[in-house]
């Protein structure tokens, strides 16, 4: 039930949370950059590239006054989103503090990515247990993750800290894994807003919280700092590979280890 109008961002997809996740600060929930129309970058400078990702397309997002207002920043953000010969998905950020004040800037950052599940009840997460991880839902404290994969049974919103850099997501039902590989984006949200939130939100239908599941690779924990002229990148791939759990042909660890 996302809805495809401005101001408001599309509820779906990967959004990108820049220059803030979350609401701690003076920003809009997420920041502005997932409220903004981007630009094609006709004219990206140079960076390493694999040659057979021949599919991909290069944005830019520059600061207009009214951003300069509310976070009073000179920024290039330039995204590459490529498609591998394999359906793979790669998202490259690169984010330039362009101030001429000599002043650093500091940020938060996710790639807010809803996955679709067949039936959340089925869904594990594998490579979060054991991490520790700050609740959204109890002021943020900080736990520890017990036991093995992840399963959902009710709301979670958790922020796990220094997470590998592969996550798998496994659909039981629909025999399809997830993987996720990130690089310079150390932490990973999870989130399903359950039954009573998924009912308050307008841009979500009432029981689509049993058919899907966010898993953000993020920076959050020590938010990112940069000079003028200094530039961060932070990279995800996400691919989906068969899988059939149950009947042990492919087993979730070997996921996580494969190439
Ligand atoms: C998650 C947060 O990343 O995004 C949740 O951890 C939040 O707290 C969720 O509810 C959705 O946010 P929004 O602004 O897209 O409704």
């Amino acid at each position: 039930m996302a809805i495809f109008k401005p101001p408001k961002a599309i509820r779906g997809g990967i959004p990108i949370c820049f220059p803030q996740f979350s609401n701690h600060g003076p920003l809009e929930q997420h920041g502005f950059a997932r409220n903004r129309f981007w630009s094609i970058d006709s004219d990206p400078p140079p960076f390493p590239t694999n040659s057979s990702n021949k599919a991909f397309i290069d944005l830019i997002l520059k600061p207009s006054e009214e951003d300069m207002k509310i976070w009073p920043h000179s920024f290039e953000f330039r995204l590459r989103v490529t498609l591998g010969p394999g359906g793979d998905l790669m998202l490259t950020s690169r984010i330039r503090n362009t101030n001429l004040d000599g002043k650093p800037f500091t940020f938060t950052f996710a790639y807010h990515t809803y996955f679709s599940v067949s039936d959340i009840s089925e869904v594990r997460v594998e490579g979060l247990e054991t991490l520790d991880y700050l609740d959204n839902l109890q002021n943020k404290e900080r736990f520890t993750e017990q036991g093995d994969a992840i399963t959902f049974e009710s709301e979670v919103d958790k922020i796990y800290l220094s997470t590998p850099t592969k996550i798998a997501i496994l659909d039981h039902e629909k025999k399809r894994t997830f993987v996720i590989r990130k690089d310079g984006l150390p932490d990973a949200v999870v989130w399903n807003p359950w039954d009573k939130k998924a009912k308050a939100m307008a841009d979500f239908g009432d029981d689509e919280y049993k058919h899907m599941l966010c898993v953000e690779a993020a920076a959050v924990e020590k938010p990112i700092t940069l000079k003028p002229g200094e530039e961060w990148r932070g990279r995800q791939e996400l691919s989906a590979v068969p899988s059939s759990y149950c009947s042990g042909q492919l087993d979730p660890q070997r996921v996580l280890q494969g190439s």
